[in-house]
């Protein structure tokens, strides 16, 4: 290694370092000790030095967490010891007739006492992850518990998972087992998400793990705010384990793995329903699910010595909650139009409790989901609450069948507007064809009005749904026509009402960039993509004619968005009714710096340290000023700004002829205006 090598190899280590002592204080410990810019500014620098000298990148290296190139299938990956199941308690007997049973297999007096461990049982996904000589190799979903999924490139997305154990003592390898969840709130927040994009909802946080997870593009995993709990151990070599499941966990603690803190070494059945009891009064207030806790036996030598019966050890048991579900009657299936037309079949149930919450609709996805649970009109059914999302169908009892159920299909043609529905190949959604239905109007303008866009106030659902019923509004653009006559004839209006929802919608009239983005409903565009994409191309006009590569090259923008913003402006309506909305309002361009754009239209490059600058502030100048960054040099580079110990980026631009400025350069070029 040369000199310069080694001191760049040694800043690249530095940095990891202080990257992971951040990430630590965090996400363990939740006490940033730094800004976020400044910790960008870390990232950033760490990220273009392994840019430059990818030789010099630690596999490790916390810049891995954001994700990388998406792959074309999941390899699998064959876990070294098995991954094995639990057996059930589903009452208070049950679990009596397991602590018997067990004192019967080991042979211990009816008094023996056995200590057990006990901890939640988290709703997630289990997961498997492999440590060599303390560096993460491998992670494994549990598939048929021999072999799963290799996931290794979206598990290092997820920052409270360790990617080096935190011991100067690691084991040669060991397999550490847990369990991958979503946080509830973090699964609403997706949820709504989802659907502001026009996609569907997860059913619950344990099916948005799963999905999120099982991306084969780990940028979007890395988008996920996954975590997880660990509290297993498969294969070890070259090390001995403590003597205990609970010395194990606060030593996976000590390596840096996020474990449960709600646990207990409990001694003797009767203490372990104490905690089982306690955990089931806040389990409604944990910020993640779980459906029970599990109870071990403490000691390794017990569990080795109890065995196993068929796939399960014989001295664990997942000791379960009672579901959060109810048994109601299917009245009728009604179908709903959302915004891009898609077809959701929603069952009406006699109004029933589910822990707590009146529940009178519940989802039935699809005409796949109808068919493989058979699901028909009359059915007794069992519908379960997940978070707060809408309930779903879980089960049909058929043992409660009378013969005059009936079965249920998706109409040919569109509930509201009668236009044919289509069902494209190779997805499960149906959707209405009609270019005038007015339930996709209704929707689009809900969408459009809401506080995340257009924030239209007072602009509800039902005054929506009255506007389009009466005729008054055909078009998106329509709502900028209305007048006080169109209003103050209407049920439910009076001068005052009138006014103030006319003042509304004329202070809609300059929305910031991002907010008419969002607020077209373009497929796949969420309000954070808006922001990106209102920020990168300032105008409407650059948005609808930007060429796919443009596109892509906007962070978070992938294959599949970027093809829906571009079906969206190439559809001859879209463009039509843009045209007019536009007539009606001036979106404004993202806040500009207040600086003299002297470098519009110049794309700057940045290698090497600069003497006074740091790099992002270095960036922000040059944005401030109307240029633009870009990572890598190339004929259309208009300058590289270098530092010292400037790399491959310095001898790119020069061979290609692009001019080289330094520190002083770029000052100058700043000040020459
Ligand atoms: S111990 C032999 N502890 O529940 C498997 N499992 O229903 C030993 N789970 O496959 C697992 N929380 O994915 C264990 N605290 C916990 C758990 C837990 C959730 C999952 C795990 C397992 C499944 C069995």
């Amino acid at each position: 290694m040369s000199g310069s090598s080694k001191a760049i190899w040694e800043e690249m280590n530095r940095l990891v370092l202080e990257i992971e002592r951040h990430d630590r204080a965090y996400y363990e410990l939740d006490q940033p000790l730094i800004t976020d810019a400044e910790y960008d500014s870390l990232f950033r620098r760490l990220q273009t030095l392994e840019e430059e000298h990818p030789e010099l990148a630690s596999p490790h290296s916390p810049t891995k967490r954001v994700g990388g190139k998406a792959l074309e299938q999941f390899q699998k990956s064959k876990h070294g010891v098995p991954m094995l199941s639990l057996a059930n308690a589903l009452n208070q007997e049950e679990w009596q007739a397991f602590d018997e049973r067990l004192h019967r297999f080991l042979e211990a007096s009816p008094e023996k006492e056995f200590e057990y461990f006990a901890e939640l049982k988290f709703d997630g996904l289990s997961i498997n992850l492999t440590y060599e000589n303390g560096l993460l190799t491998r992670a494994a979903t549990r598939g048929d518990g021999e072999t799963g999924e290799d996931v290794t490139e979206n598990i290092k997305t997820i920052r409270s998972i360790p990617l080096k154990l935190r011991t100067s003592t690691p084991p040669r390898k060991i397999e550490i087992r847990g369990e991958i969840v979503l946080p509830i709130e973090s699964f609403l927040e997706l949820n709504r998400e989802q659907s502001q994009r026009g996609e569907k909802a997860f059913a619950n946080p344990r099916n948005a793990a799963a999905g999120s997870l099982r991306q084969l593009d780990s940028k979007i995993t890395a988008s996920r705010p996954l975590t997880g709990f660990f509290y297993g151990v498969g294969e070890v070599s070259g090390f001995t384990l403590p003597k205990t499941i609970s010395a194990f966990e606060d030593m996976l603690l000590e390596w840096g793995f996020p474990v449960g803190n709600q646990k207990r070494i409990c001694k003797g059945s009767a203490s372990v329903l104490d905690f089982y009891r306690e955990i089931e009064t806040i389990r409604d207030s944990l910020p993640f699910e779980i459906d029970g806790v599990v109870v071990k036996l403490n000691a390794f030598s017990e569990q080795q010595t109890a065995g196993f019966i068929a796939r399960s050890p014989r001295g664990m048991i997942a000791f379960k909650f009672p579901p959060k579900k109810s048994v109601t009657l299917i009245e009728d299936i009604q179908v709903q139009v959302g915004r891009t037309g898609a077809l959701t079949p929603v069952a009406i149930v006699s109004p029933v409790n589910v822990s707590g919450v009146i529940v009178k609709r519940a989802t039935l996805h699809n005409q796949d989901e109808i068919d493989r649970k058979d699901i028909r009109i009359g059915d007794h059914v069992v519908i379960q609450r997940a978070g707060d999302v809408i309930p779903e169908v879980v089960e049909v009892l058929k043992e409660r069948r009378r013969g005059d159920e009936r079965r249920f299909r998706i109409p040919d043609a569109c509930p509201v507007c009668g236009s044919g529905v289509v069902r494209a190949e190779g997805e499960a959604v149906s959707r209405c064809s009609g270019r005038n239905c007015i339930a996709k109007l209704k929707e689009r303008i809900k969408h459009f009005a809401q506080k995340d866009a257009l924030n239209i106030e007072g602009l509800g659902d039902k005054i929506v749904d009255q506007w389009v019923d009466e005729g008054l509004i055909k078009h998106l653009h329509d709502l900028y026509d209305l007048t006080y006559d169109d209003l103050i004839s209407l049920e439910g209006f009076a001068d005052k009402s009138v006014r103030k929802i006319l003042n509304a919608i004329d202070a809609s009239r300059t929305p910031e960039l991002y907010r008419l983005i969002f607020g077209l409903g373009i497929r796949h565009v969420g309000e954070t993509t808006a922001k990106l994409l209102a920020l990168r191309f300032k105008t409407i006009g650059n948005l609808s004619a930007a060429n796919r590569d443009l596109l892509l090259d906007v962070d978070g923008v992938g294959e599949e968005m970027a093809s829906s913003v571009q079906d969206y402006f190439s559809n001859q309506e879209h463009r039509e009714e843009l045209e007019i909305l536009l007539s009606k309002i001036q979106p404004v361009e993202p806040k500009s710096s207040g600086k003299a754009q002297i470098f519009e239209g110049k794309t700057f490059v940045l290698t090497g340290t600069l003497p006074n600058m740091g790099r992002s502030e270095a960036e922000k100048i040059i944005e401030d000023h109307g240029g633009k960054v870009s990572g890598s040099v190339s004929k259309k580079t208009s300058f590289v700004l270098a530092g010292e110990e400037a790399g491959s980026k310095l001898e790119k631009a020069r061979s290609l002829g692009v001019p080289v400025i330094d520190e002083a350069g770029f000052q100058e070029l700043l000040r020459g205006h």
